[in-house]
């Protein structure tokens, strides 16, 4: 009982510290804007450092797993990422089209495609097989494109 209200009390005082916890859909739209664009910098990140190592452009070879997989953990935080709704809002510069919310099932496919591209080219990483990971880095590659063709002004 003591705990319980200890705890109570505890949570009370942390509350304030930590900031109160916004709910989906009313966060500042420029923090809204700067968190994807953190998201897609990790995504743009590890696909580069990847890239890079698949082409031989630099060594690191044992860290080629550890860019799939890292990659593959943002994928799956990068829909949330883009659930609320910016359009016209907002004084970040941004290269995100309006039409992400006016056809969110189309956005939300793509983003699922690349979800998939990049939990398997993890799988492949995974494996060290370069007979696996080669075939699977194109859909990936393809899944980036598939959307920023489509979602993005640039
Ligand atoms: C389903 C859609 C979608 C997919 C898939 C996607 N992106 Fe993006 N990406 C976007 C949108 C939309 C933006 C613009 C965000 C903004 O400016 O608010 C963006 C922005 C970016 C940026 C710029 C971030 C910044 O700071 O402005 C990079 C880099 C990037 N994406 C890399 C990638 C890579 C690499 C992949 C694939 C491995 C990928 N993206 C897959 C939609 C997508």
């Amino acid at each position: 009982m003591k705990f319980a209200i200890r705890t109570a009390l505890l949570a009370g005082l942390m509350m304030p510290m930590m900031g109160a916890a916004v709910s989906a859909d009313d966060a500042d739209p420029n923090d809204v804007i700067k968190y994807r664009q953190g998201i897609m910098e990790v995504v743009g990140g590890h696909t580069g450092a990847f890239f890079a190592i698949l082409q031989g452009k630099v060594p690191h070879q044992d860290a080629l797993a550890y860019h799939a997989q890292a990659l593959a953990d943002a994928a799956t935080h990068a829909l949330a990422a883009f659930e609320q709704n910016t359009a016209g809002q907002g004084s970040e510069e941004h290269t995100a089209k309006d039409e992400i919310w006016s056809e969110w099932e189309d956005f939300a496919k793509k983003m699922k495609d690349f979800e998939t591209a990049s939990a398997a080219l993890a799988e492949a990483a995974a494996s060290g097989d370069m007979a696996q990971i080669g075939p699977a880095a194109g859909p990936l590659g393809g899944s980036c494109k598939a959307c920023h063709d489509d979602f993005r002004t640039k």
